[in-house]
């Protein structure tokens, strides 16, 4: 099956946060041989050398495959965002990234967004970055950056997104100014898991509550990249691509909404909601 994209980025990846190095090479082998082609990765995730030479082992062309990594807010002074941009090139062996996002808004706004957002672009108009665009940006910050990526497209906002966290406000912002989401944490990490309305409809699907969950994102529109240490799960999760979830499904998993968001912490902007 050809792989679906959603404004060039390829709909289902394979994520590396919290993956050792170790962890991270064997996964997105694994993830490759399940017949997926996106990978994202970050600075932070200190994992970018091994995400690069998992890519290198697989054999499959580098220009088959989509990566993508993040800019850390602890790198946003002057001159960092380009500095350590270059440097994640180095690790990941490469010399030019599919899409790299800011990983987050400056933490507390502790450095201007026309600055880390002028290096971002650059990166871009000088090859380093095929697309670039945002990760954990709200509203006002959107809108904030808009004018200053100067008419070159935000590929994406990446924000967490699953069933239990839809995130409609800032998506339907984004899908106002053209710009898609990719949901992270789309399997709310694991607690999906044994959800009795998922199940149900997995069991009509010959498919798990996890699939579902996937199904539903991309259903929805979203680019998704969820994340497992487990080869079988990996390949599990790539499949929800084929499962077609009917409109009865979609107005049952719409209303398992409950705004819990996991991803939460000092270094968060002010949400939407
Ligand atoms: N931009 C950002 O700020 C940001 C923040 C968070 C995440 N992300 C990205 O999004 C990716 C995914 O998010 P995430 O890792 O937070 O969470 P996730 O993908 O929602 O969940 C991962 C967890 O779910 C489990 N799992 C995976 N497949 C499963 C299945 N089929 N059935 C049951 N459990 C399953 C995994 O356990 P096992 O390993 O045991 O399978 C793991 O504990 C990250 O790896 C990262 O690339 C980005």
């Amino acid at each position: 099956m050809a792989e679906k994209t959603i404004n060039g980025i390829p709909q289902m990846g394979y994520g590396t946060w919290n993956r050792s190095p170790d962890e991270a090479y064997q996964g997105v082998l694994w993830a490759l041989e399940a017949g997926c082609r996106h990978i994202d990765t970050a600075q932070g995730y200190r994992n970018e050398e091994a995400v690069g030479r998992a890519i290198r082992d697989s054999g499959i062309a580098r220009a088959d495959i989509y990566i993508t990594t993040k800019i850390a807010p602890e790198n946003f002074a002057a001159g960092e965002p380009t500095r350590t941009a270059l440097e994640s090139l180095d690790k990941l062996g490469i010399d030019q990234v599919d899409l790299l996002l800011l990983h987050w808004p400056s933490i507390k706004n502790e450095y201007p967004m026309p600055s880390y957002v002028g290096e971002l672009t650059a990166l871009h108009d000088n090859g380093r970055a095929r697309m670039i665009g945002v990760s954990n940006f709200t509203i006002p910050l959107i809108d904030e950056a808009i004018p200053l990526f100067g008419g070159r497209p935000i590929a994406t906002n990446q924000c967490e997104i699953h069933v239990f966290f839809q995130n409609r406000k800032v998506a339907a912002h984004c899908a106002a100014k053209g710009i898609p989401m990719t949901a992270y944490s789309p399997l709310a990490r694991g607690a999906v898991k044994n959800d009795p309305v998922l199940t149900e409809i997995g069991n009509k699907h010959g498919a798990t509550d996890a699939q579902v969950a996937l199904a539903f994102l991309m259903h929805e529109g979203r680019i998704t990249i969820p994340s497992s240490g487990k080869k079988e799960r990996i390949a599990a999760n790539f499949a929800a691509r084929n499962i077609s979830l009917d409109d009865q499904d979609v107005t049952r998993i719409r209303a398992l909404d409950k705004h819990m968001r996991l991803v939460n912490g000092p270094w968060c902007p002010v949400w939407d909601d």
